[in-house]
């Protein structure tokens, strides 16, 4: 096999670029480790910055987004059994969308298919080749068959697990980050949301609370729990009861719960490696960086280095200058850096530390009145949460 682009995962990050460079005429091939049905299967991001919801819409996949999509104004912050609502659109004039990853892979999946583009699913056993040499060759099993693929150029856009980046010699990268002592335990409903129209993020001293959606009768609600929780230390109910101790009086009230659909546990970690290419071997999304999730970045961030190495791959085919490749990783790693800091932030802030002690609580509680009550805090705060500019 021979293409231009060999992409490594079929997240969000290597359809969306499979789906960027085929519009512009670039050849690329696709393999993913698991099948189609388990990628669709994987619930987790929800909220799309404009920039995102933008970069969908040039890929040609905004059709379902613009139809079934719901248009956040703001968010809600809860705390001291108060909401307070930090208007995004009327500070920044942009909004945010709620559409889950999901559906985003399943509209990038569709289209891909519908173009009759090549995508390998279930394949093993990849590893890759040539990176600082004249071509780059992925190898792989698939069905038990051994495959070779030559390429121009690999795009590692395989999530944290991936082979991509541990291809990288490990002299030439480093690595930071920041594991947190605690995670997010997630449920799925088919409920009503209880904030339909703004996402809710709570302080409490028993731990953070998120009430998120994903439709008008679909909802998506976390909160923190020690790391050493498993799914089956949290039934249904007392998902629900903590949840609701969490929240204002009035949001609890209003809660309207149901049977999960989905139930999972996701560690929070914030993580970066530099560079963002090798030779012939790009890095892109989650396979370069994780961001805790805590203010909804991590699909976004995706996003955006898809766009720049979208951009920097159609630069080198359509006008033969390397100039966008040669810059992809300090470009993207600006970036990259402002929304660690954004999400790592979000999360000193809104969680329960096992260390917080009684001057702990005063600073999160001073720093969330400054957030909620100073305009150029909550400015600041709308800015990076409808999206960092380019
Ligand atoms: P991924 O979605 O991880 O996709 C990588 C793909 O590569 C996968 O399909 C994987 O199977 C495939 N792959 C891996 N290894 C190989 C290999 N060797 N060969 C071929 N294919 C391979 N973000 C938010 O903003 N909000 C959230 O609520 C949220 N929840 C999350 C919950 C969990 C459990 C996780 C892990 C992440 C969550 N995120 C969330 C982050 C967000 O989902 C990611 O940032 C986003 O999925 C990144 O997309 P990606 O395509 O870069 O990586
Ligand atoms: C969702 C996840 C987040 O991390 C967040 O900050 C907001 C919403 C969600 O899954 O919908």
């Amino acid at each position: 096999m021979r293409t231009q682009v060999a992409i490594i995962g079929a997240g969000p990050s290597g359809l969306l670029l499979g789906q960027l460079l085929h519009r512009a005429g670039i050849d690329a091939v696709i393999i993913e480790r698991q099948s189609a049905e388990r990628v669709l299967s994987r619930i987790r991001a929800g909220i799309l910055e404009q920039t995102t919801v933008d970069t969908l819409h040039a890929a040609g996949v905004g059709e379902r987004l613009q139809r079934e999509s719901i248009v956040h104004d703001g968010i809600n912050i809860v705390y001291d059994n108060q909401p307070h609502f930090i208007d995004v659109r009327a500070l920044t004039g942009a909004v945010v969308t709620a559409y889950g990853q999901t559906e985003v892979t399943r509209d990038l999946m569709d289209a891909r298919a519908g173009s009759g583009l090549p995508t390998h699913y279930e394949v093993e056993e990849v590893w890759l080749e040539g990176m600082t040499g004249s071509k780059a060759v992925a190898h792989f099993q698939q069905h038990g068959e051994t495959r070779r693929m030559e390429c121009d150029y690999i795009a590692g856009c395989d999530g944290f697990h991936g082979v991509s980046r541990r291809s990288i010699p490990e002299d030439r990268l480093r690595e930071f980050g920041r594991a947190y002592p605690f995670g997010w335990i997630g449920v799925l409903a088919d409920v009503p949301p209880a904030s339909p129209h703004a996402v809710t993020y709570a302080h409490h001293a028993r731990g953070f609370a998120l009430c998120s959606m994903r439709s008008l009768t679909r909802s998506r609600y976390y909160v923190q729990c020690p790391s050493s929780d498993r799914v089956e230390d949290w039934s249904d109910a007392r998902f629900w009861d903590e949840l609701a101790l969490r929240l204002d009086a009035r949001t609890a009230g209003e809660l309207i719960t149901g049977p999960s659909i989905d139930k999972s546990i996701a560690p929070l970690r914030s993580y970066v490696a530099e560079p963002m290419r090798w030779g012939r071997l790009f890095l892109a999304g989650d396979a370069a960086h994780i961001v805790p999730p805590t203010g909804a970045k991590g699909l976004n961030l995706a996003v955006s280095d898809v766009r720049l190495l979208a951009e920097a791959l159609i630069e080198h085919y359509r006008e033969r200058s390397d100039a966008g490749i040669d810059s992809y990783s300090q470009r993207a790693l600006r970036r990259v850096w402002k929304v660690e800091r954004f999400s790592w932030w979000a999360t000193l802030l809104l969680h329960t530390f096992p260390d917080t002690d009684d001057f702990g609580r005063r600073m999160q509680e001073a720093e969330l009145d400054t957030l909620t009550q100073l305009e150029s805090a909550s400015r600041s705060f709308a800015e990076h949460y409808a999206g960092l500019a380019f």
